[in-house]
C-alpha cells in the first residue's frame, strides 16, 4: 500500500475510534445517570428522536424472542381522550367526585405532551414463563426511559390503580390477556433534573459464596 494510502487508513481508524469510544461514553452515562423527570412541557419527542426511543424498547432482553410487547402512542388531542378515560374510572369506583377531583384525572395525561402506553402480551409458552415476557417488557420500557434520557428527552413512568383499571384498559383495547406495564410520560424537561441517588455497590452486590 502506498504511504499515502496507509497513512489515511491509520487516521480513519483513529476518527472512527474516537467516535465509537465518544458514543460508548455516552451511552454508559446514560445508563449510571439518567433520572425520571415529571416536569414536561411541549415539544414531545418526534422523528429521528421519537424513533431512537422506540427502537431502544425493541433491543430489550427478549427471552425466545417473543417480543411480547405493544405500545399506543397518546400526544395531541388523544391526552384529552386519556383524560376522560381517567375520569370515567375514577367515577366507576369511588364515591362522587368533587369538580377539583374530576378536573385532576382529567389533567393527569396533561403532564406532558406525550405518553406511550407500554403493553405487554403474555401468552401461554412451553419454555418461556409468562412472568418473563412481562419482565421483558419492563426491560423495553426502562430502555425507552434511558434512550430518551441520553437524548436530553425527560421521561416518567407510572402505573398507579388507573393501569389496572378495567375501565382504562377497556377503552384503551387491551385485551383480558394483556397488561399495560407502564403509562410512559414524555416531553421536553422543565428546569433543572433532579439529583440521582448516591448508593454503594457493596450494598447490594455480595461475591458468593461468601467468605
Ligand atoms: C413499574 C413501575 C411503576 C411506577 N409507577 C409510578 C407511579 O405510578 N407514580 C410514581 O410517582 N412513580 C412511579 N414509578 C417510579 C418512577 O418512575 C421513578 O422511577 C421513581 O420516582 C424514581 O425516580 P428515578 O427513576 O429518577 O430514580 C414507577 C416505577 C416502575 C418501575
Amino acid at each position: 500500500m502506498a504511504y499515502g494510502a496507509m497513512f489515511w487508513v491509520e487516521w480513519r481508524l483513529l476518527i472512527e475510534n474516537w467516535w465509537v469510544g465518544l458514543m460508548d461514553m455516552l451511552a454508559v452515562d446514560a445508563l449510571l445517570n439518567r433520572v425520571s423527570c415529571g416536569k414536561l412541557q411541549q415539544p414531545a419527542p418526534s422523528g429521528e428522536v421519537l424513533a431512537i426511543i422506540q427502537a431502544a424498547a425493541l433491543r430489550a432482553a427478549d427471552h425466545g424472542g417473543l417480543t411480547p410487547w405493544r405500545f399506543l402512542v397518546v400526544q395531541g388531542e388523544a391526552l384529552k381522550a386519556l383524560g376522560e378515560l381517567y375520569l370515567e374510572s375514577a367515577k366507576s369506583e369511588s364515591e362522587p367526585l368533587s369538580d377539583a377531583q374530576c378536573q385532576r384525572y382529567l389533567d393527569m395525561p396533561q403532564r406532558a405532551p406525550m405518553v406511550i402506553v407500554a403493553i405487554a402480551e403474555a401468552r401461554e409458552h412451553g419454555k418461556v414463563p409468562m412472568s418473563e415476557q412481562l419482565l421483558a417488557t419492563g426491560a423495553a420500557v426502562q430502555n425507552m426511559i434511558t434512550a430518551a434520557f441520553a437524548q436530553g428527552i425527560g421521561a416518567y413512568w407510572r402505573t398507579g390503580p388507573l393501569a389496572y383499571s378495567d375501565v382504562v384498559r377497556s377503552g384503551l383495547g387491551v385485551s383480558g390477556a394483556e397488561s399495560i406495564v407502564g403509562f410512559v410520560y414524555l416531553g421536553t424537561p422543565i428546569g433543572d433534573l433532579k439529583a440521582k441517588p448516591c448508593r454503594q455497590l457493596d450494598d447490594f452486590f455480595q461475591a458468593w459464596p461468601s467468605k
